[in-house]
């Protein structure tokens, strides 16, 4: 791989500890993936924030880095293990509070803004289309490629770091043109007229054509819709379909926008009311939900607006946790809408996700809107699982 003066600079330690330690890793990568150049990154989205995952060692890494790294490009982070500001409501136990809160402001001292969110894009950070970015968390990756047309490799925590510290990234996979283009041609045969929805056609397609890139056809049509999809339910594909076994970008000819740029696959596939009543069905547990939570990714603020509506003023039964970005919490707040769920008796949660605050053993059994946060609760958190749309998720938490 062809290095510059610069990063030959920084690689002989100009540049401090942790950009040497950086660009080893950037090299390292470039070399095993066979790429020409590094590139420069517009931005960094940088996963590995929860102290549930990091631990100590993790959190001493960081400490470390934090000595002389400092970010070359705007940065920001993913969900910590806890909101930053509210975790006493979440039950969380102050000796993981105190490291978590260590784990952020490390990352502070780099530069990196605290912005704990899956949806960096609702947080000041939203590329261009053709923008070379350095991000990880599936979802957000999968959303930038897709429906923002910027250009990203699905990132592991310290690679986004890495490039961040140095402002670059190796010029391969998803940077370039040709692993880009689609692979099959997936005509959809019915109504998709929720975020879950779009969640079980993500299940579908990584069951139907694994790791291949899908051109999606919509050919149904959903009742009194103008046709396009919302953001919330590509927010909710680009989330599914790298869990369930897809890759990192997909197209929907006449909505993304790099849909129509490559020519349209031989191989075809279709998916209808079966493949996605199939893909309900292999996220419904059958139990009675203890938790239900909306905002994986983190909810927008369309969807808070919405939970607010369906509540309507009205006591929940049973546990019921919105996760957003604080960004859009506080533009929530403004409209009322956090003091509408917390009367309800909701909580609002910014800064996490259920994934990586430490639940396990606290709930046996969620409902969700979202297929990878179903995939995730039955994981880590070991719980029993139901997608839902978000109608169905708030008359569970109503009772
Ligand atoms: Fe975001 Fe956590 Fe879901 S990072 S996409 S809320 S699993």
């Amino acid at each position: 791989m062809h290095l510059d003066d610069d990063a030959r600079r920084l690689l002989d330690g100009a540049g401090g500890d942790a950009a040497r330690k950086s660009m080893e890793i950037l090299v390292a990568l470039g070399t095993i993936y066979d790429a020409g150049r590094l590139i420069p990154v517009r931005s960094a989205q940088i996963s590995g924030v929860s102290y549930a995952n990091l631990g100590d060692a993790g959190l001493e890494l960081l400490e470390d880095w934090a000595r002389d790294g400092r970010v070359a490009c705007p940065s920001t982070l993913n969900p910590a293990g806890m909101d930053l500001v509210a975790w006493r409501a979440m039950g969380i136990p102050q000796e993981f509070a105190d490291r978590q809160l260590r784990i952020v402001r490390a990352y502070e001292r780099m530069g990196v803004v605290p912005s704990c969110t899956c949806t960096p894009y609702f947080a000041g950070n939203r590329p261009a289309p053709g923008e070379h970015v350095a991000w990880s968390e599936s979802s957000a990756v999968t959303f930038a490629n897709s429906v923002l047309g910027a250009r990203t490799n699905r990132e592991g925590g310290p690679s986004a770091l890495a490039a961040a510290l140095c402002g670059r990234t190796p010029e391969y996979g998803l940077h370039l043109d040709e692993p880009r283009a689609p692979q099959v041609l997936v005509r959809v045969e019915t109504v998709l007229p929720s975020a879950a929805h779009w969640g079980a056609l993500g299940v579908a397609l990584g069951r139907l054509a694994p790791g291949r890139v899908p051109l999606v056809e919509l050919r149904g049509e959903a009742p009194g819709s103008a046709g396009a999809p919302a953001e919330e339910h590509l927010m909710a594909l680009a989330a599914a379909l790298p869990t369930f076994g897809g890759p990192s970008i997909f197209h929907v000819a006449g909505v993304t926008p790099e849909a129509g740029r490559y020519p349209r696959p031989a191989d075809g596939a279709a998916v209808g009311p079966r493949e996605i009543d199939e893909a309900f069905a292999s996220l419904d547990d059958g139990a009675e939900p203890e938790l239900v939570f909306v905002g994986c990714p983190h909810a927008s603020l369309p969807t808070l607006r919405r939970v607010a509506g369906l509540l309507g003023g009205r006591p929940v039964r049973r546990t019921l946790w919105v996760a957003t970005s604080r960004a859009v919490r506080e533009q929530a707040a403004r409209e009322g809408l956090v003091a509408a769920i917390e009367a309800s008796g909701g909580l609002v949660v910014a800064d996490t996700c259920f994934v990586v605050a430490p639940l396990a053993g606290r709930f046996r059994s969620a409902v969700t809107d979202s297929a990878k946060g179903c995939f995730y609760a039955r994981g880590p958190n070991a719980m029993k699982v139901r997608l839902a749309t978000l109608e169905e998720c708030v008359e569970a938490a109503l009772g």
